[in-house]
């Protein structure tokens, strides 16, 4: 199917648009798609459009362009509020913490919600006392903890109704297989079952027990409940349990993934890049040498994973071909997990064709040129075996210099050590990408596997040099900037 791309609408009308499709419940494309058909069937009146728009000289110049799969340069940044992770900002949390040893976990995710400006307040169960203190969730919160449903100071004006109604979300972190079953049933034996069977607030719960508990017809059974009666619920994964030797599904989700949930179930930032598609790769490739060695890097798969994450978060539909990370996958996004830069290639290709395509792995640019079926042996007296190396696809090269199907946008990232720009220029060029993320990636940098990352954006427009940011903040950032890109009409014709 082909497309055209209407560019450079001025700004009235574009605003002029938006409001349109927002208020018709569309997204600009289909708005714009709904506005020619009933221009062509006479439906509306050209005095219906906002005025010396679509045939002003300079629109006229400008043409409507058949979209074409050469490069597109990068427009100015949106004058949209920069898309950014600001969902939990003043959001009230109401904590539940039920009687599991992941309780722990509460602590670390309490941190993180705080850092995002959530305010917690906690109720823990007796149980719940027994894995982790109430001074300990109260330092962090910094907040009281409730756990009696009986209190004086606080049932005076039915305090559990109050706690179940000011809170945004009620978050059961863990949720044990009794409180699951006493949610199910509507018992209210406790201040943390009343709220829940009070609150009218969303419920997120993140079970956590025994893989035999969780197996239990009787916990499928109520978990089922529980879904139909529209509690949320995240996890659990599987792996090894706390109790020694036990494994199986029952762990609880880690608070990075709970963390994610709850974002998006709060989320309500509009979706600027709603109906495109891209494709991510992050993290290293291994190579194999032997059955038990390999040439691979320090990546850590954090600056990807976040685009990805964001981009998700803007409403595309994503897919991140990973290489091996320890980082959970971000939720809401199809991960596809590869090992080597050639089926790294493979996944890409399987995922194309997409809008957006950005290239964030730091593929080994080498393999092994033979991958030995056993392990090398050392031998005395025998010298250290010479590895000899060949080249590896270049996976951004392939689709930046495609002629069909190459998408609308490509974006490489350039680590480097030295010539920052100049290495990255050269990159834009062969590689045929629209955008080069330059960063240096020395080691007094502490780019690779660390937290910030100092990027220069060059396009054929220039360079744009962003300040040091953390890899989510780049990511908000480049979406921003991907969301300016795409803030035009494209209509499928
Ligand atoms: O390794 P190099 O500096 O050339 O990588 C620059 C960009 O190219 C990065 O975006 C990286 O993900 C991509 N790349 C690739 N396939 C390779 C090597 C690099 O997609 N084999």
């Amino acid at each position: 199917m082909a497309s055209i791309t209407i560019r450079k609408l001025d700004s009235k009308t574009k605003q002029w648009l938006r409001m349109r499709a927002a208020k018709n419940g569309h997204s600009m494309e289909e708005e714009a798609r709904l506005l020619f058909d009933q221009l062509q069937s006479n439906e509306i009146s050209r005095q219906a459009l906002p005025a010396g728009n679509f045939d002003s000289p300079s629109n006229k110049a400008a043409g409507v362009k058949q979209k074409t799969n050469s490069k597109s340069t990068p427009k100015a940044p949106s004058k949209t509020a920069p898309f950014s992770s600001e969902v939990l900002a003043g959001k009230n949390i109401l904590l539940i913490i039920s009687g599991g040893i992941a309780a722990y976990k509460c602590l670390i995710l309490i941190r993180r919600l705080r850092e995002r400006g959530a305010r917690i307040k906690t109720v823990m169960t007796r149980a719940a006392e027994q894995f982790v203190t109430p001074m300990s969730v109260s330092a962090l919160t910094a907040e009281r903890v409730y756990s009696d449903l009986f209190d004086r100071d606080d049932e005076h004006d039915v305090g559990h109704i109050r706690l179940s109604r000011e809170a945004d979300l009620v978050l059961v972190v863990p949720a044990t297989a009794n409180l699951m079953a006493k949610m199910a049933h509507g018992l209210a034996d406790d201040l943390a079952s009343a709220i829940l069977l009070a609150t009218n607030e969303p419920v997120l719960l993140a079970p956590a027990m025994n893989p035999m508990m969780w197996q239990h017809p009787a916990t499928v059974r109520n978990m089922r409940t529980l879904a139909d009666d529209g509690i949320y619920s995240i996890g659990p994964g599987a792996g090894e349990m706390a109790e020694s030797g036990e494994a199986g599904t029952g762990r609880m989700a880690e608070p990075e993934e709970i963390l994610q949930a709850i974002e998006a179930m709060l989320d309500q930032r509009p979706k600027p890049l709603k109906g495109l598609s891209a494709v991510i790769t992050s993290g290293p490739t291994r190579e194999a040498i032997d059955p038990v060695r390999y040439l691979s890097n320090h990546s850590s798969g954090k600056q990807g994973h976040a685009i990805a994450l964001a981009l998700r978060e803007a409403g595309a539909d994503v897919t991140l071909v990973s290489g091996p990370v320890s980082i959970p996958n971000p939720l809401g996004v199809s991960v596809v997990r590869v090992e080597t830069a050639e089926e790294m290639k493979q996944a890409v290709d399987q995922a194309l064709p997409a809008d957006i395509a950005i290239f964030v792995a730091a593929v080994a640019d080498w393999r092994p040129a033979a991958n030995a079926d056993e392990k090398i042996k050392k031998a005395k007296g025998k010298s250290p075996p010479a590895l000899k190396l060949m080249e590896n696809p270049d996976i951004l090269k392939g689709i930046g210099n495609r002629t069909k199907s190459r998408p609308a946008l490509v974006v490489g990232f350039a680590a480097e050590t030295q010539d920052v720009i100049t290495h990255g220029k050269t990159k834009l060029e062969k590689k045929g990408a629209d955008w080069i993320l330059a960063n240096d990636v020395s080691p007094e940098a502490g780019v690779m596997g660390g937290d910030f990352n100092t990027i220069r954006l060059i396009s054929e427009s220039g360079v744009e040099d962003w300040p040091k940011l953390n890899k989510q903040q780049v990511a908000y950032r480049l979406v921003d900037k991907i969301v300016g890109f795409f803030d035009e009409v494209v209509i499928e014709v």
